[in-house]
Order: C-alpha cells, then sequence, then structure tokens
C-alpha cells in the first residue's frame, strides 16, 4: 500500500476532492476534509453555502449526486454505499428539521434502531431489560426525563425537545461519527447547554464528530479542535477555535477575500 493510500484509509474520514450536484446544479465543487478519531470540527459558513448538503452526501441522501471525488470511512470509499449501512457503520446525522413519527414511541424507534445496528454487526437483539437499563443510563447521560420516552417520536415536541431527543438517540446508537447539522438553531440557552452537555459526555479517544453551525454560540459550549469555513461549496479557510471568533467578529463578508 502507499503512503498515501494508507493515509486516506488511516484517518476516519477522509473526503477528497468532493463534488455534488443536486438536480444538476453543482452544489459542492471541490471540498477536502480530514477528520481523525477523538476530534471535534467545527464547519461553519453563510447559508446556501452547501453545509447540509456535505452531511447528506457523507449519509448517503438520496438526491445528492457525486459527480466526483471520494469519501474515506474507517478504510472503505462509501460513496454508493446504502444510507442503511453508513448508519450501521457508526454515521449519524441529526438533522436541521427533525421529523415527526405519529404513532412510533421513541422506545420502539429506538429498538428497532439499536438492534438493526446490532444484525448488522452480527449481534443478537438486546433483550428488554438490558434494552431498558441503556435506555435508562443514556437518558441520564444526556439529562431527558422519561415522560419523553413513552411520547410518539418529535410529535408535539418543542424546538429544544426535539434537540435533546435526537442526543438521546446518538447516545443510544454510540456512533463513531456524528454530525449535527445546525443543532442550535431554534434553541434556547438552557437547550443549547443540554446539547452541548450530551457531546461532551458522548466524545472520547475512538470517536468524533463534526458540528455545523451558522452561529459561534454553540462553540462557546462544545470546544472544537478545528474549526472549517465554507464558502460556495469549498472549505475554504481552516483554523483552531480562535477562528470561529474572528469569524464573529469579521462576519461572513471577510471570507469573500480570502
Ligand atoms: N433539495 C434541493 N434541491 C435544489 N437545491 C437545493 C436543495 N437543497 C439545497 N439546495 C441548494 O443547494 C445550496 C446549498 O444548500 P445547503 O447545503 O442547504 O446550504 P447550507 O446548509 O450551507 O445553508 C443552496 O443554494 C440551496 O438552495
Ligand atoms: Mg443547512
Amino acid at each position: 500500500m502507499s503512503i498515501i493510500n494508507y493515509q486516506l484509509n488511516n484517518m476516519l474520514l477522509n473526503i477528497k476532492n468532493l463534488h455534488v450536484s443536486i438536480g444538476g446544479k453543482e452544489i459542492l465543487k471541490g471540498l477536502n476534509l480530514g477528520v481523525n478519531e477523538g476530534e471535534i470540527h467545527a464547519i461553519m459558513g453563510p447559508n446556501g453555502t452547501g453545509k447540509s448538503t456535505l452531511a447528506a452526501a457523507i449519509t448517503g441522501r438520496e438526491g445528492y449526486e457525486i459527480t466526483e471525488g471520494e469519501i474515506w470511512y474507517k478504510g472503505k470509499n462509501i460513496v454508493g454505499m446504502s444510507p442503511e449501512d453508513r448508519a450501521n457503520e457508526g454515521i449519524f446525522l441529526s438533522f436541521q428539521y427533525p421529523v415527526e413519527i405519529p404513532g412510533v414511541s421513541i422506545q420502539n424507534f429506538m429498538r428497532t434502531a439499536v438492534n438493526s445496528k446490532r444484525e448488522y454487526q452480527g449481534l443478537p437483539p438486546m433483550s428488554t431489560v438490558d434494552f431498558m437499563k441503556m435506555m435508562k443510563e443514556k437518558q441520564a447521560m444526556v439529562e431527558i426525563t422519561e415522560k419523553l420516552q413513552n411520547r410518539f417520536v418529535n410529535v408535539g415536541y418543542s424546538g429544544g425537545e426535539k434537540k435533546k431527543n435526537e442526543i438521546f438517540q446518538m447516545a443510544m446508537l454510540e456512533p463513531s461519527l456524528a454530525i449535527l447539522d445546525e443543532t442550535d438553531s431554534g434553541l434556547d440557552i438552557d437547550a443549547l447547554r443540554i446539547v452541548a452537555h450530551g457531546v461532551n459526555q458522548l466524545h472520547n479517544a475512538e470517536n468524533a464528530f463534526v458540528v455545523i453551525t451558522h452561529y459561534q454560540r454553540l462553540l462557546d459550549y462544545i470546544v472544537p479542535d478545528f474549526v472549517h469555513v465554507m464558502y460556495d461549496g469549498r472549505i475554504v479557510k481552516t483554523g483552531g477555535k480562535n477562528l470561529a471568533l474572528e469569524l464573529e467578529e469579521k462576519g461572513y463578508e471577510w471570507i469573500k477575500e480570502l
């Protein structure tokens, strides 16, 4: 194996020259991003710049056509892998706008998700006792009340409840790569703290987080190792956590001059 291949394969996520079109219109225009286990990356940038498109391309959402480039994850180029298999391989996406699922309780929803991942890994379904224990532990971890668990998925939730519930789902699925897309939008400061607390609790040396955010606010609570600025379908600048502060101060107009 050449050194270049080794480096590609050795990172948790390595995106090379990614071009993505939606309905024939090019949105991502040669994006590069490398993420190692144990790292937190923030992606910032103005609206319409392709941040959610990047998240969709990584998770394999339908309708996002990869016209060029590669997405290496755990040593495999996952372009062409189904969204279900990507999820089973440990990729988790928190949606900017979570869907409501009437008639399905959180508990049943999570049980199906956890067991389908276990099946993929060749493991038997979890026993009811173990599953209930896990629910309890993870709920406590992300500070969610038990009452929420018997409700239907996202139906009638406040913005804050939806986001907290997503953090809970993330805790249950124990992803290797978690992508949070604008998890801070519409959250009051208490909900924001709970989301950040959940992320900080779940973060460890074996997993990585990609936090997509328009504002610097969330990064007061989740401290990134790297901040990337996206503009017009590419990452145009990468820095440490101070880059977020610089962006906040100078505004997005500044990056057009880079
Ligand atoms: N489903 C879609 N169909 C057509 N255009 C889309 C679709 N989703 C996003 N776009 C366009 O792609 C561009 C990038 O969108 P998006 O990735 O959502 O940006 P961001 O998350 O940075 O705000 C925008 O110009 C948007 O209008
Ligand atoms: Mg978006």
